[in-house]
């Protein structure tokens, strides 16, 4: 292959290849938001899941012949939006009585020699004093950290500890105990590894956040996904559609929110934290806000009532980027981010393809680009890659002059194959497109190879295509909603798919332009010669340097012989990583890696040697 640098194409956005987080597979609790305990608040209801009850992942606990009992209340609560809290009664205290929570899948993760930092609120209804003893414990009560607190208000005070475990342990348990008696009551019991990403205090957890940074992902959409538009109209049901201004602020006064997906979402990860780890990991932040519109359950706020909506949108660019004399941009700063975030885009609604939708949008857009004409409007396109609804979705578009069109696909590995071309013949005067969500439906290599070899259309393509993201992006292994994602986790360990280090080669060798390039096989054959039409299609063999900025190599084996690529290439799935400078060859699916390009240089067997294309990244 000659790659002709006078011949220079499209060029390429620099936030191109991004990442896409939803709060689906336990993303934030349970995932990267570090917080180790669950129910932490007491809020879980039926309403989340069925199976759910406030005083899930807790359990009583006595010891010593200790008498006790607990159950949720809510009079006096410690805010109006956190209404649930446990009541400890104790009669007979014996050795210790009160609760344990069990964490995330096993339980919680300690190690030893790290510090662990405990906090809650207490009171006491007789204004009486209470010692607490809290404790870090295995499952069969060894002990790894303690410490005392004394509770002496009948007001709710917040008590803190640090722990530091003298074990490690992937299904510890927190418990709480006392050794008075009478009744107490607690509220916010939180625990949190003081090694968090960038050592934030009630941060991120280290090992996730750090696969996201390691994509360096040009931009971050976040917080959904069908979680921002799936829900009741009302702002304060705890069922409601995404509404960012809940989710900021004390975490203690943030309402947790039933999750569509089927768990409660404490909000602990909100919208400024969302900010600041996009900033953090250098990513331009890209929030989707819902459109007054549920496609789900085809609730939609008339559209004489849209302000309040609108105004979400208006102050959330206001609170990113406002000046601090600004009502929202101060409160970013009483939040401790003076600084603007440098918000540049805002997506209007989640795959929505229906009327409803498309009467709401041009309200925001023009609410918008009348306060905020330097902010990228982005509206949908729906679920589909093509059909009616698509092309709904996409006219609907055009004739909005929508600055970006959101389009998602979940498809097979051959449609990605098979749609390499797919972005060629797309009108160039129109909006751009956001490939908002997409995936071929498995983590193995092969699908990992047809998400590349599209990417190298998309790329191509680069004069339409701006932004770019996989989907999902993160799952907890023992609480699944969707499959494939791209980083799979459990309460101790993170890893990246194969899929991760195809993104991950993609946005860490990203070029500036699109250059100019042909193809010349070697013995030359009808079937594959050098021009652009012989390239399109599905990728077959080729070589390849990752990190090689510019390139100019001729493939010159004889690709006549042998097989190279053995089957059980093709059941590999996970974990394979492509490393910088390694030489890559890819043939009919498979893929091969080696940091010698001699190991690499392949034959091709006559069932996969019926279309070429390399894929050059550099
Ligand atoms: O990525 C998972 C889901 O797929 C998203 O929530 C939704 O937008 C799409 O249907």
């Amino acid at each position: 292959m000659t790659v002709d640098a006078s011949r220079p194409g499209p060029v390429l956005n620099s936030e191109m290849y991004g990442a896409f987080f939803e709060d689906l597979n336990h993303a934030a609790d349970g995932g990267l938001y570090a917080e180790l305990v669950q129910n932490r608040s007491f809020e879980f209801d039926p309403i989340d899941n069925e199976d759910y009850h406030s005083l899930t992942a807790w359990s009583l606990v006595t010891r010593g012949g200790g008498i006790a009992s607990i159950h949720t209340a809510q009079e006096n609560p410690l805010s109006p939006n956190n209404p649930t809290y446990v009541v400890l009664d104790v009669t007979t205290p014996g050795t210790g009585a009160g609760l344990m929570n069990h964490g995330f899948n096993t339980g919680i993760a300690v190690q030893e020699g790290e510090r662990y930092h405990f906090t809650f609120y207490c009171r006491c209804d007789d204004n009486g004093s209470r010692p607490v003893q809290i404790r870090l414990e295995s499952q069969t009560e060894d002990l790894f950290a303690e410490a005392l607190i004394t509770v002496e208000s009948g007001d709710w005070v917040q008590y803190k500890a640090v722990l530091t475990s003298s074990g490690t342990d992937t299904a510890a348990r927190l418990v709480l105990l006392t050794t008075g008696t009478g009744r107490l009551h607690m509220d916010m019991v939180s625990l949190f590894p003081e090694k968090t990403f960038n050592e934030r205090p009630g941060g991120l957890r280290k090992d996730i956040a750090r696969l996201i940074a390691e994509l360096k992902p040009g931009f971050m959409r976040f917080p959904g996904g069908c979680l921002v538009h799936d829900g009741s109209l009302d702002p304060e049901a705890r069922n409601s559609m995404y509404r960012w201004k809940n989710t900021i602020g004390d975490v203690a006064s943030r309402p947790s929110r039933r999750n569509n997906w089927s768990y409660n979402q404490s909000m602990g990860l909100g919208y400024y934290e969302y900010f600041q780890f996009c900033e953090d990991i250098g990513a331009a932040p890209l929030p989707v806000l819902p459109a007054a519109y549920n496609p789900h359950h085809g609730l939609e706020e008339p559209l004489d009532q849209l302000g309040p909506w609108i105004d979400d949108a208006l102050d959330l660019i206001e609170f990113a980027n406002g000046t601090t004399d600004t009502v929202w941009g101060a409160k970013r700063a009483e939040l401790g981010h003076p600084e603007p975030f440098g918000l540049q885009y805002i997506a209007i609604g989640n795959e929505e393809v229906r009327q409803g939708y498309f009467d709401r949008y041009p309200y925001f857009q023009n609410a918008i680009r009348e306060k905020h004409p330097e902010i990228k409007v982005i509206c949908s396109s729906g679920p589909q890659p093509q059909g009616e609804d698509y092309e709904t979705g996409w006219n609907y578009s055009r004739q909005f002059q929508a600055d970006l069109v959101d389009e998602h696909y979940y498809a097979l590995p051959s449609w990605f194959l098979s749609n390499w071309h797919r972005y060629d013949d797309f009108d160039r005067s129109g909006p751009k497109v956001f490939v908002g969500e997409y995936a071929s439906w498995g983590n193995k290599f092969y699908n990992a190879l047809a998400e590349a070899a599209y990417m190298t259309g998309l790329e191509r393509n680069a004069d339409v295509v701006k932004l770019t993201c996989y989907a999902p992006m993160l799952a907890n292994i023992d609480y699944v909603n969707w499959r494939p994602n791209l980083i799979w986790f459990n309460n101790h360990q993170a890893f990246g798919s194969v899929n991760y280090y195809v993104q991950q080669m993609f946005s860490l060798n990203k070029g500036d332009v699109v250059l100019h390039s042909e193809l010349a096989l070697n013995p030359p054959s009808n079937e594959h010669t050098a021009t652009e039409e012989s390239i399109r299609g599905r990728i077959g063999v080729g070589t390849f340097r990752t990190s090689v900025k510019y390139m100019d190599f001729t493939i010159s084996d004889n690709l006549a012989g042998t097989t190279y690529f053995s089957d059980s290439f093709q059941n590999h799935s996970l974990l394979w990583k492509i490393r910088e400078g390694d030489w890559i060859a890819a043939a009919g699916g498979y893929v091969q890696s080696s940091t010698d390009l001699a190991d690499c240089r392949s034959t091709v067997s006559a069932d996969v040697s019926n279309h070429y294309t390399i894929s050059v990244k550099g």
